[in-house]
């Protein structure tokens, strides 16, 4: 068993476990097979979803002062990345290392090993000389193991608002393993969705082409495709929520009849009354007090943050007291 699973049980066990509770609920991490990482592609290029561009502008244009107090150390490091995609955004900060001349090694972390593959790939053509190690797990699970603990410092990046998947009390755990997984001085860079005008973050989720709901009814067809199930894609709508004061969207997948789901891998059935609902994801969005909190109450003290003039997102550089 590898650490991914003996972290959280498997997918066929959290899938069950998931549609047997009640409000009924998928972790959104299962989302990222290959269909689901083209999708998010889709997702990250859609006019609506301003989260990636805006973190990409930020890194873009201040990532000489976002990494200045990192690099006047002038000693080795380790850049880890927690959820680390396609690299897109990384590439701006690693090729600015690479430039300047910076001895540092970089360990991206993902759950989907197809990301990592092709991440790794595009490295080996673009920057040859990198020192990468990819470590496919779960950020839980990356953070008990640190493959990268060899005596350097390390700077933690946790970038375009992944740390959103989680609710609040999530998020502290979450924090909390970074905090156990870090050491003293260590470096983090975490990248926030700031609260704005709520029909801008709704539209984000909630795109008129449909993409969006195609990543969310992606994971009911990987359900049937590796657990042998049987959802007809058709009779659930994609519903998106947001409430302003928790900063949370939620996504919802919602039945529009009453059915019943089987699954033949384990001869279990899931009955769906007529509108009942399946949590599928939140997103969860903050404002610059909240995330001192989150920074102060974990273990970490606020460095600087970095947003766009429009300040729609924040990437956050804390450092561990
Ligand atoms: C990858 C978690 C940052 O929550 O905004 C995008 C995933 N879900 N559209 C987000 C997502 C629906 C995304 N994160």
């Amino acid at each position: 068993m590898n650490a991914k699973n003996s972290d959280f049980g498997s997918f066929a066990q959290d899938v069950l476990l998931g549609l047997s509770s009640n409000p009924k609920t998928l972790s959104s991490k299962y989302f990222y097979d290959e269909k689901g990482d083209k999708l998010f592609q889709d997702i990250m290029a859609l006019p609506e979803y301003y989260l990636t561009r805006k973190e990409f502008e930020i890194l873009e244009s201040q990532h000489e002062q976002i990494l200045r107090p990192v690099l006047e150390s002038g000693e080795p490091f380790n850049l880890v990345e927690l959820g680390a995609g396609d690299g897109l955004k990384t590439k701006i900060l690693l090729r600015y290392l690479r430039d300047n001349q910076v001895d540092f090694s970089y360990f991206p972390i993902d759950f989907s090993g197809s990301v990592l593959k092709e991440l790794k790939e595009s490295l080996v053509q673009e920057m040859p000389d990198l020192k990468v190690t990819t470590i496919e797990n779960t950020y839980r699970g990356a953070l008990k193991e640190r493959a990268w603990d060899n005596g350097k410092r390390s700077l933690i990046l946790f970038l375009g608002s992944n740390l959103g998947n989680f609710q609040l009390k999530e998020a502290y755990e979450i924090l909390d393993h970074l905090m156990i997984g870090t050491n003293h001085s260590d470096w983090v860079i975490i990248g926030f969705d700031l609260k704005k005008h709520p029909q801008i973050t709704l539209n984000a989720y909630n795109d008129p082409t449909g993409v969006t709901r195609a990543f969310n009814l992606n994971l009911l067809a990987r359900i049937n495709k590796e657990l042998g199930a049987n959802f007809d894609l058709d009779s659930f709508i994609h519903w998106p929520s947001y409430d302003p004061i928790s900063g949370e969207c939620r996504s919802y997948l919602v039945s529009t009849k009453r059915q019943q789901v089987y699954f033949s891998s384990n001869q279990e059935t899931i009955h769906f009354e007529a509108f009942e609902s399946i949590f599928m994801e939140v997103s969860k969005k903050y404002n610059l007090i909240e995330i001192g909190e989150l920074a102060e109450r974990s273990g970490f003290k606020v460095i600087q943050n970095f947003t766009d003039p429009e300040t729609y997102f924040a990437d956050c550089l804390w450092q561990k007291k």
